[in-house]
């Protein structure tokens, strides 16, 4: 199947690092616990930035690195829960705080945890008929704003950011993916609008069950799709929500050491930024080249699922 090719990417965290020490004056909790069950040892909160500022910074990121002016970019898509405002879009702030042409096809889309793949899809659907051949997908969180900081089973979990891609048609590449929902308001829930409302729910058991199921299937359909296996791949980059999800999996399908890329110890679990964050910090430490085979997994609230298998 045709692919999008990525050109370049950008990630954009806020100053304020809050360790599980941290946390652990106003909730009962330790940092033995909450590493040793998620891989999480710190992440990062907003206190002055807003969603946009770490939109804007991600994405300004990925235009210098690709080459691009705001003007080149036909479609803006950012992959969101928690946008600045319900409207306008985080996609139509950034078209005007960037300055991007108004002929830009701008919107937010939310798939939780998988909502960079499914920003890819989208972007990639829409370049075919595009004004112009590039897309700007960003994935941006500020989870904060929805936490409840006395529940301990989600507050420590979660962290703030952005990454961004561009990417552009490429009538040569070509990829794999999957895509699954299951309707489901009991496993994972925000509830909203509202300050007093707004809250992430989670049932952390059922999600568990729920993401080492899809993960291992996802993975075993694009492996089968592409003919190859597990240890055939240069790198797997799944959303980053709890190192035991990954290392499960990892374990189920006899992949090599340190083929699953982790790094959620210093950011935790970003929803729709922390693959386009994974992905940077890999390009920029020159893990992730030209050529190679990445397999991408998301997977989260909704619940929705994501895959893809692509040539870097
Ligand atoms: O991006 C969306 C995708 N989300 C996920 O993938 C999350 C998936 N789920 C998980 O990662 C895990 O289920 C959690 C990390 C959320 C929880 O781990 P768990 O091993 O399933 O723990 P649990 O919820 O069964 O809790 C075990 C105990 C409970 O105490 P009791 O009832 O056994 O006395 C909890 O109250 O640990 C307690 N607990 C905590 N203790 C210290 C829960 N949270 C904390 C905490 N600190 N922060």
């Amino acid at each position: 199947m045709s692919a999008p090719k990525i050109l370049s990417t950008g990630r954009c965290l806020p100053a304020r690092v809050v360790t599980n020490e941290e946390l652990s004056k106003t909730v009962e909790t330790s940092d033995e616990w909450v590493y040793s069950r998620t891989g999480i040892h710190a992440r990062h909160f907003c206190e002055k930035e807003s969603g946009l500022d770490l939109a804007m910074g991600a994405a300004q990121q990925a235009l210098d690195r690709a080459g691009l002016k705001p003007e080149d970019i036909g479609v803006c898509l950012v992959a969101t829960f928690t946008p600045d405002y319900a409207s306008p879009s985080m996609a139509c702030l950034l078209q005007k705080h960037l300055g991007m042409l108004e002929d830009t096809l701008c919107f937010d889309l939310n798939a939780a945890c998988a909502g960079f793949l499914y920003g890819m899809k989208t972007a990639h659907a829409l370049l075919r008929d595009s004004v112009r051949p590039y897309a700007l997908l960003v994935g941006c969180e500020v989870i904060s704003r929805v936490l409840d900081m006395t529940d301990r089973n989600t507050c420590v979990l979660f962290g703030d950011g952005a990454g961004a891609a561009v990417l552009c048609r490429d009538e040569d590449a070509q990829w794999h993916t999957v895509f699954g929902s299951r309707g489901d308001p009991e496993s994972i829930w925000v509830q909203g609008p509202g300050p007093d409302k707004a809250a992430v729910h989670m049932e952390g058991k059922a999600v568990f069950r729920f993401a080492v199921e899809v993960v291992e299937k996802s993975i075993r359909q694009l492996l089968e799709a592409e003919g190859c296996g597990i240890n055939d791949l240069d790198l797997v980059v799944c959303h980053q929500a709890n190192a035991r999800i990954i290392d499960h999996v990892a374990k189920k399908l006899k992949a090599r050491e340190g083929l699953f890329y982790k790094n959620m110890d210093r950011y935790g679990n970003t929803s729709a930024a922390s693959i386009p964050m994974a992905l940077d910090e890999l390009v920029l430490a020159g893990e992730l080249k030209p050529g190679m085979r990445v397999l991408i997994v998301g997977f989260g609230g909704g619940l929705t699922w994501a895959g893809a298998l692509l040539k870097w």
